[in-house]
């Protein structure tokens, strides 16, 4: 029985939505799947899988850094492969460089597909609400039916999946790079009020870069975050306070304003974005859509499941 190993970098599921539908589809045409989440990836093996899938959300422009860093070090040699992201209005070449990061571990990268994902990042949160929809997880499910034919049966993945260097040319391309870069440089680390904190736990947890330790119950934060807002929605006690970027988001609402992201970005015409509620969470006015009080239950039955 062929194998497919599946890596899924989620923070709030959206990918993993993709992932799953991907998977189930490949179990369906009678492929065992693993799928495992990046934050449990030392569980992850994929040495004896035919195919192995990496999925990731947009940031800055780019793939989550964390994934194509943790790609360096794996050793993919001829094991066939794909990619898939998800993304708000300006994913520019995050597939291509997701796809080129995979490439680097000597994998041979037959396709790939990125689909919109409901954003949650403070200042642009509200943005494409409900996405991947219904419509975003067929269309995972037959690019999980036309891995699984081109992995039994050398069925060529339609023109469709191809990634080329050519997609997301443009602004958000060339501020990709720069704002990775600048974020880490110019944001103020999270920080932590000791009042508040009751030492849970979540913020170690779920930081994707292991930026945050607790000694003696004082919650510290190391350089090597990634400003991904991550241990800010899930704090229960509401103690860690990001200043998101000089401004507290104004650069942000700048870049990626809605007009800009219809002129620049890949909206459709006709796509429907959504409100853009900054203020409100900002103001703490709405709470995250997800229980900040245990942030990974809707996630654990998924990992590590064998179809
Ligand atoms: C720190 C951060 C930066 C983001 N930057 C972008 C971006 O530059 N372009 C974009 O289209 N979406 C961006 N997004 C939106 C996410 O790509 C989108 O919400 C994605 O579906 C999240 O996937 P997940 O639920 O699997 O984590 C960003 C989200 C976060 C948290
Ligand atoms: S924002 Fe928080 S969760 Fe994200 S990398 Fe930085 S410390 Fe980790
Ligand atoms: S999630 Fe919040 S309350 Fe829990 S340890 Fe981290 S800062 Fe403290």
């Amino acid at each position: 029985m062929m194998k497919a190993s599946i890596l899924t970098f989620s923070q709030t599921g959206n990918t993993l939505k993709v992932g799953r539908a991907i998977s189930h589809a490949l179990g369906e045409n009678g492929i065992r799947v693993e799928h495992t989440r990046y934050l449990h990836r030392n569980n992850w093996d994929p040495e004896s899988a035919d195919l192995i899938g990496i999925g990731c959300p947009v940031f800055e422009n780019m793939p989550a850094e964390c994934v194509p860093e943790y790609l360096q070090l794996h050793n993919f040699k001829r094991k066939k492969a794909f990619v898939f992201i998800t993304s708000g209005g300006s994913p520019a070449k995050s597939l291509w460089h997701l796809s080129r990061a995979l490439s680097r571990t000597g994998a041979d990268v037959i396709g790939g597909m990125q689909l919109r994902g409901a954003v949650t990042v403070p200042t642009k949160f509200g943005e494409f609400t409900g996405r991947p929809d219904e419509r975003d997880l067929a269309q995972a499910s037959a690019f999980g039916n036309a891995l699984a034919a081109n992995i039994t049966e050398k069925t060529a993945l339609p023109d469709q999946y191809s990634i080329n260097s050519k997609q997301g040319a443009g602004l958000y391309n060339i501020l990709g790079p720069c704002l990775t870069y600048l974020k880490k440089k110019i944001t103020p680390l999270p920080v932590s009020d000791p009042v508040k904190c009751t030492c849970c736990g979540n913020c170690v947890r779920e930081c994707p870069t292991d930026s945050i330790t607790i000694n003696q119950g004082v919650v510290s934060f190391s350089n090597t975050c990634m400003v991904c807002y991550r241990c800010w929605h899930v704090c229960s006690s509401d103690a860690i306070t990001m200043r998101f970027s000089p401004g507290d988001g104004t650069i942000e609402r700048l870049l990626y304003a809605n007009r800009m992201e219809r002129f620049f970005g890949n909206i459709k015409a006709d796509e429907n974005i959504g409100p853009n509620l900054y203020k409100d969470v900002l103001a703490r006015k709405i709470r995250l859509k997800y229980d900040r009080k245990d942030p990974t239950a809707e996630f654990e039955t998924d990992d590590m499941k064998v179809h």
